[in-house]
């Protein structure tokens, strides 16, 4: 290997609205962490105008080359459309996730203590969650045949029981992970098999591994319950594990069990090859070029980017670390502002810097 292998490779995908103010904190975090080699790349409603496409050839040929990639957030108004010919950004961001093979994407929900009185749901309801969705991200609805007539419209949802394996078992591997040593891994496979087709298949599969895993304690919810228990009962989770559509709505859901979705980041990951690290958020094209982006499911991402994708776990509890610290020292960006206590209302700028200096 020569010296320069040895330098970690990332590829950045700022995108579009916010995306550019947090992968831009983002790097400044990242460099303060280690050394890394950068190649920034366009994707979405930028690479649309740029060259017609939200996915550029060049785009994902550099990041199958990369080590990882860390991506901020595609779309916005100005490339809405319900055209179903005319480009959009979404499938900028569809397109790497299957053209990578990353068809698990994890995102952990784990209130950090300073922000228990941040969400919407009582402090005592939410003390003690932590939990994972496992979240299937190249099959069902997202990527089946489209069709489009004037007065009608398909969106088929196809699974294979070779999909629902492999993430069955990429649920049941971060149970048991989380679980270490001493722990009983606990899985809640989500569905809706009392209506759809694929989610008896998907019932099926995740009981037949289940039992073939006995280590593994396994439960079903359907997906209509499982919202409900999120905000009802969240502690009860440990891993959840479900479709791609589902796991997209409850995911956003769960989000505000840690005060913001400004606060979920999420790894993408597949077989072998980089995985895709980003917040769980849009592009928020509301408060875009405003300076108030809540930058901290980013860096949490590249935390996550660290752990999983870069072999550096130290590194990414450096920075997970130090954005408890920046939120402990009362800092809040306006979406985590209560009005109450002694919180101080800050920026994307200043919540950075507070980060760095905490690292
Ligand atoms: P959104 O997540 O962009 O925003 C929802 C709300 O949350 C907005 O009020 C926004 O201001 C707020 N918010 C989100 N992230 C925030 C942050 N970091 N700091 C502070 N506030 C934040 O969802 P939307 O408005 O439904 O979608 C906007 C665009 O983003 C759409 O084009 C959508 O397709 C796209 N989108 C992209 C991704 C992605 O790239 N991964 C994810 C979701 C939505
Ligand atoms: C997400 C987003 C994407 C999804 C969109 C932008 C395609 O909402 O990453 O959660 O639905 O997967
Ligand atoms: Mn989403």
């Amino acid at each position: 290997m020569d010296a320069s292998q040895q330098i970690p490779s990332i590829v950045l995908l700022p995108g579009d609205g916010i995306g550019p103010e947090i992968v831009a904190a983002a790097r400044t975090l990242l460099d303060a962490v280690g050394a890394y080699e950068y190649a920034e790349h366009p994707i979405g409603g930028v690479a649309i105008d740029e060259t017609g496409s939200a996915l550029p050839e060049s785009t994902l040929a550099a990041c199958r080359k990369a080590d990882a990639v860390l991506l901020g957030a595609v779309g916005g108004p100005k490339w809405d459309t319900t055209d179903p010919d005319a480009p959009r950004p979404e499938q900028g961001l569809l397109g790497l996730r299957k053209g990578l093979g990353l068809y698990a994407n994890l995102r952990p929900v784990k209130p950090i203590d300073a922000l228990l009185d941040s969400s919407p749901l009582r402090r005592e309801r939410i003390a003690g969650t932590d939990l994972l969705v496992v979240r299937e991200l190249t099959g069902g609805i997202y990527f089946g045949r489209k069709e489009r007539e004037p007065d009608s419209a398909v969106d088929e949802c196809v699974y294979t029981r070779a999909e629902v394996e492999r993430i069955a078992l990429a649920a049941f591997d971060a149970a048991r992970r989380r679980a270490g040593d001493t722990g009983k891994p606990r899985v809640t496979s989500v569905d809706k098999a009392n209506v759809l087709e694929t989610s008896r298949l998907w019932r099926e599969v995740v009981t037949g591994l289940a039992t073939e895993h006995g280590d593994i304690e396994l439960d079903h919810l359907l997906v209509d319950n499982c919202a409900m228990q999120l905000v009802s009962d969240p502690t009860r989770f440990d891993v959840i594990v479900t479709e791609n559509m589902f796991g997209d709505i409850l995911s956003d859901e769960a989000a505000m069990l840690t005060g913001s979705l400004g606060m979920l980041p999420s790894a993408s990951l597949g077989e072998d090859g980089p995985g895709v690290f980003e917040p769980v958020h849009g592009s928020a094209p509301d408060i875009a070029g405003t300076g108030a982006a809540n930058p901290l499911a980013t860096f949490l991402s590249a935390a996550m980017m660290l752990r999983h994708g870069l072999g550096d776990p130290d590194g990414a509890e450096r920075i997970e670390t130090a954005v408890e610290r920046a939120l402990g020292s009362g800092l809040r960006t306006a979406d985590l502002h209560t009005g109450t206590g002694d919180e101080r209302p800050v920026g994307t700028e200043e919540m950075t810097d507070a980060v760095l200096g905490a690292l």
